[in-house]
Order: structure tokens, then sequence, then C-alpha cells
């Protein structure tokens, strides 16, 4: 197969290609990114080199750019993981997410028409589903869950989905969707709450945790993320979503108190800062149908995979440096002004 992947110079992108790359060798991989503030290449540096694997820069709303693409590789796959993906950002500027999550998936799926590509996948997330109340553990968000999102982010998401939908039953396109709980892992950006925490206790700096610290979420290994996509794409049924999540719910506040227990740093650094507008409370994945349909088990349980996660940063220092010593601390000064209480 040639699959185009969008978006792999990002985090989970990076870790689908490189798991692709080796696990598939007779498969072609064409990363095509635009390289925005979150990618980053370094995260392909294990398989750049490798005769199956090839970087392509660009836009996916450029409308030339994407369909004279498809007439060069004529791909068998695209999996779609190109994204404006950060909550607060989406807050102060959302018309990117809209170029980008909209636009760029719609440009996408006429390629895909244009060219009758055999497989589109669009990589979505549960935020589309809305948040839980804290005080009904017993519900979980289903593929039936009616869309309900609450941030320009899960808005520009949900509707992206919308159109993977629609392009299915108006043209017949083979299209699935997944849609994941929070990813933790290797080569996250740090404006995402784990390496983010990370990269500050390990610097003594403040911890900003928002409002109470109470809110939920359900951390999924990135790897294990990427690993349902594979078996979607691979045996999905063309038409449906699968909803993705490991049943690893916490709350921000233990999250961020076993990333200081496990760097023996003080809880004093943890400060409560002024929540975020629209703020989810919970969100938590019944992964049923995939684990039934598809046989997916995770493999990584949060108490592990948090604490090898943070081992993985404290080896790759060079990787978080390159990004701190960048537009970052631009970055941070100017989302995190207004929190101070
Ligand atoms: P990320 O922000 O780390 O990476 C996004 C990548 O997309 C970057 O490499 C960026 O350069 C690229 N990109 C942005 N705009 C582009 C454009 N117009 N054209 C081409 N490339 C562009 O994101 P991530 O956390 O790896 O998320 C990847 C996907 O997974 C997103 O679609 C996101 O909605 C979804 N998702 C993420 C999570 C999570 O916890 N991170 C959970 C569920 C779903
Ligand atoms: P984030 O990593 O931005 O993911 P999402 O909002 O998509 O779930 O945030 C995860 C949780 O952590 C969310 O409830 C907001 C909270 N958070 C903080 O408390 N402080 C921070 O500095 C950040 C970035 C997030």
């Amino acid at each position: 197969m040639r699959i185009i992947v969008t978006g792999g110079a990002g985090f989970i992108g990076s870790v689908m290609v490189q798991y692709l790359v080796n696990t598939y060798p007779e498969d072609t991989i064409i990363n095509l990114d635009k390289l925005t503030y979150a990618g980053n290449l370094e995260n392909l540096k294990p398989i750049e080199d490798k005769a199956n694997y090839k970087f392509i820069r660009g836009d996916i709303a450029d409308r030339k750019f994407v369909f004279d693409l498809f007439e060069q590789e004529n791909p068998d796959c695209v999996i779609n993981f190109a994204a404006e993906t950060h909550v607060d950002r989406s807050v102060k500027n959302p018309e990117d997410f809209v170029r980008t999550n909209v636009m760029g998936t719609t440009t996408l799926l006429d390629a895909c028409k244009e060219f009758s590509t055999p497989r589109y996948h669009q990589v979505s997330t549960d935020e589309v589903y809305g948040d839980l109340p804290l005080d009904r553990p017993d519900l979980f968000f289903t593929e039936n869950t009616p869309l309900h999102a609450s941030s320009p982010y899960s808005a520009s998401k949900a509707s992206a989905d919308m159109f993977v939908q629609a392009y299915h039953r108006t043209f017949g396109l083979p299209v699935t969707i997944s849609r994941c709980s929070n990813n933790y892992g290797q080569y996250q950006f740090p404006e995402k709450l784990i390496p983010l925490m990370i990269s500050r206790a390990l610097n003594d700096q403040e911890l900003p945790v928002y409002g109470t610290g109470t809110n939920v979420r359900d951390w999924l290994h990135v790897e294990d993320h990427c690993k349902a996509i594979d078996l979607i794409v691979r045996n999905g049924k063309i038409g449906d979503v699968y909803n993705i999540g490991g049943h690893n719910e916490r709350t921000n506040l233990d999250v961020v108190k076993t990333i200081l227990e496990t760097l023996g740093k003080p809880e004093t650094l943890i400060k409560y800062v002024k929540d975020r507008p629209g703020h989810d409370r919970r969100y938590a994945i019944d992964p049923e149908k995939l684990e039934k349909e598809l046989g997916w088990v995770p493999t990584y349980n949060f108490d592990t995979g948090i604490r090898q996660t943070i081992q993985w940063y404290l080896d790759n220092q060079d990787w978080m440096q390159h990004i701190l010593s960048g537009d970052y601390q631009t970055y941070f000064k100017d989302m995190y002004k207004d929190r101070v209480q």
C-alpha cells in the first residue's frame, strides 16, 4: 500500500509513521505535514533514512497542492492526523482550527473522491461528544453518543467528522473514523498537560493547574492509539466510527501529583490558576466495539505507562530543550498571563 499520513511530524502522527514504516516494510509511507509550531522532524529521526519513508512539506487545506500530490503519489490510503489540536489556542484563535481541521479535511475528502482513493481514515477525538458529569462514573461515551462539542477545537473536529460521514453517505467514499481519548507518551508538544508539567517540574517552575484540578481525563498511551488505528484501517467496517480508550481515568491533580512524586519534586510547585473557559469536566470512553469487533487490547496501563513516559522525557532532554529554546517562551507568557489568580 501507498499510505499518506498527514500531520506525521506531530505527536501521534510521528509515532504512527514510525510504527507503519517499521511494521510494513513493503508499504510506502508518505508523511505530509505543514510543520506548524507543533510539527517537529526530530520526531522522525529513527526512521528518516528508511527506503519506504518519504516526507513532503505542505498544507492539507491547499487544494492545488493536495490534488497535485494525489496525482503524483496515487495513494491507496489516507490517514488524516493533521490538525490544530490545542484547546487553549482554539479559545484564543478559532479561525486556524476551522481552516485546517474543517477545510483541510474537506480538501482531502475531495481529493480522495477525485482520485478514487480506496480508503480514508479520519483521526478524531472523544472531545466531539462534549463532556460527562463528574458525579456519574457509570456514564461513558459510545459511538452512538450525540456530538455535543464544547470548545472551538472540538467543534472543528466534530464538523470534520460530519463531513467525513456525509462524503460516505452522499458519494460512497470508503471512510472510517476513530475517536480517541487523551494520549500521552513520547514526542508530545509541551503545551499539553503531561509534557508541560514534566518540563516545568524538572526546572522547579510552578505547575499551573486550571480551576480545582478535579477535571477528569481518560489517558491512553500513544502506541496503543496507533495500533488501534492500524487495525481499523485494515479491518474496520467502512462507514463506521470506532471509539478508542483504555479505561484510565484520572483527575488532573492526580496526574500532576504522580509526575511530582516520580520526579522527586515537592507538591508546593502546584499553582492553581484561573480555569479554562468552557472547561470540559470528564471524558470517558467505552471501547467495547473496538475490542469485540477487532480484538484490540491496550498494552499499557496508566500507572506504568506514565512512569515510562516521564523516563523518556528525562532521557531525551535535548528534544525538549530544542522546543523550549524556540518561540515557546513567548507562547507560555502569552497563554498564562491572564490566568494568575
Ligand atoms: P499535534 O498538534 O502534536 O500535531 C499536529 C500536526 O499536524 C503537526 O505536525 C502540524 O505541523 C500538522 N499540521 C497542522 N496543520 C496542518 C496543515 N494545515 N497541513 C498539514 N499539516 C498540518 O497533534 P496530535 O496531538 O499528534 O494530534 C493528532 C491528531 O489526533 C489530531 O487530529 C487530533 O485531533 C487527534 N487526537 C489527539 C489526541 C491527543 O490527546 N493528542 C487525542 C485524540 C485525538
Ligand atoms: P490538555 O493537555 O490541554 O488536553 P485537553 O484539554 O484536550 O483534554 O489538558 C488536559 C487537562 O489538563 C485539561 O483538563 C486541562 C488541564 N490543564 C491544566 O490544568 N493546566 C495546564 O497548564 C494545561 C495545559 C492543561
